[in-house]
């Protein structure tokens, strides 16, 4: 049985005050921290984050960074992101079709895990070489919904992809990342998923604790 693990999105923190958000966020409960860098219309129309944000957040948390690639060239990223202490490394699949071998390769070498994501378009057999690989990805991430933005709305139909996945791969980290809360957890769990990614559910709750525990509760039920 895969961990169940709440990694809420730092996308929905107040960025001129990260390492306090990280640090409040640990104290309710979070598992890891969901880390989204974007790089404007190089994949998602927003731009947030790179490598020299996550070295400085490191130096004020021990926390697991799982980092979420929404660039058309993470090979790029390996690296410097290593260096700055990311802890996971998720790239999208629909950017690393030539290339994943040596991604995953490389994102272990930085000692980091590694893990693919897919686009709600993108059917759920694009990921199954990069999991059944030698040298596997350890984490697959659906996209619940497109990329690029918090606070939108969950795509119950991705749910299908999980079921598959965990179908297929009993002890699979699976996450899913988008309009995920305590009205769509129920839907989630049941499919398999096991690693949450939730941003405006948590950080516009009155009492962010309260629903990393719902979240938790539901996975564990
Ligand atoms: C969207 C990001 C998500 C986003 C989720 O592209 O990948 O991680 O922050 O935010 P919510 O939970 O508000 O949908
Ligand atoms: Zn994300």
């Amino acid at each position: 049985m895969a961990t169940p693990r709440i990694a809420p999105s730092m996308l929905s923190s107040d960025f001129a005050n990260l390492a306090s958000e990280a640090e409040r966020m640990v104290r309710c409960g979070a598992d890891w921290l969901h880390m989204d860098i974007m790089v404007i219309f190089h994949f998602v129309p927003n731009l947030t984050i790179g490598a020299p944000v996550i070295e400085s957040l490191r130096k004020h948390t021990k926390a697991y960074l799982d980092c979420h690639l929404m660039v058309t060239n993470p090979l790029d990223y390996v690296e410097p992101l290593g260096k700055a202490g990311a802890s996971g490394f998720t790239f999208h699949v629909e950017v690393s079709k030539d290339n994943w071998r040596e991604l995953v390769q490389q994102i272990k070498l930085k000692g980091m895990r590694p893990g693919v994501s897919l686009k709600p378009g993108t059917p759920i057999e694009e990921v199954f070489p990069l999991v059944e690989a030698e040298d596997p990805v350890q984490m697959v991430l659906v996209m619940t919904v497109e990329p690029g933005f918090g606070g939108q709305k969950f795509m119950p139909e991705m749910m299908d992809k999980v079921r598959t996945l965990r179908k297929k791969y009993p002890s699979l980290d699976i996450e899913v990342d988008g309009g995920l809360g305590p009205s769509t957890i129920d839907l989630a769990a049941s499919a398999g998923a096991n690693c949450i990614v939730a941003g405006s559910s948590v950080f516009g709750a009155p009492d962010p604790a309260q629903v990393i525990s719902l979240l938790r509760k539901t996975l564990e039920n």
